[in-house]
């Protein structure tokens, strides 16, 4: 497990959509591995593959490690089933956009299904922080960032 350096806004792999994942393999544990030793050395509550310049359909989160106990989960080729239609704005920062905050609409709840790097397909609601983390991360593998929809505060 390693820290890897962080991709910054600018760098052409933020913007690619990333590619599937058909191998559930070493390598994939270990590129789940470094995104959590990279997403905690930066104090972050999620990271996504292409951030480390990785383009697949990977990302992690603990969203309540900085508060509470630690509660890591990894999501490969994540997709939204279904999101709530009503939209809640508040303030959200990236670890490839530094020192900036953007206030960024999102839906209170979706409904997610991944598989998990064991290569078992799960389905789960997310509300709270976690709904919006997952989609700020999911937006990572679509090479989309939050300056696009977001304000800057
Ligand atoms: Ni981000």
């Amino acid at each position: 497990m390693a820290v890897q350096h962080l991709r910054l806004d600018g760098d052409p792999v933020l913007r690619e959509a990333a590619a599937p994942v058909v191998q559930f393999d070493a390598s994939l544990t270990a590129l789940i591995a470094d995104l959590f030793a990279t997403m905690y050395a930066a104090k972050g509550r999620g990271l996504a593959a292409p951030q480390v310049g990785v383009s697949q359909r990977v990302f992690v989160i603990d969203t309540t490690w900085k508060d509470a106990a630690p509660h890591p989960v990894a999501f490969v080729n994540p997709e939204i089933i279904a999101a709530a239609s009503v939209l809640r704005q508040g303030p959200e920062g990236c670890l490839s956009i530094p020192d900036r905050t953007f206030n960024v609409l999102r839906p209170v709840w979706v409904d997610l299904g991944w598989t998990s790097p064991a290569g078992i397909g799960q389905t789960a609601r997310f509300d709270g922080i976690s709904a919006v983390c997952v989609c700020h991360e999911l937006d990572h593998l679509n090479g989309v960032l939050i300056t696009d929809s977001g304000t800057e505060i």
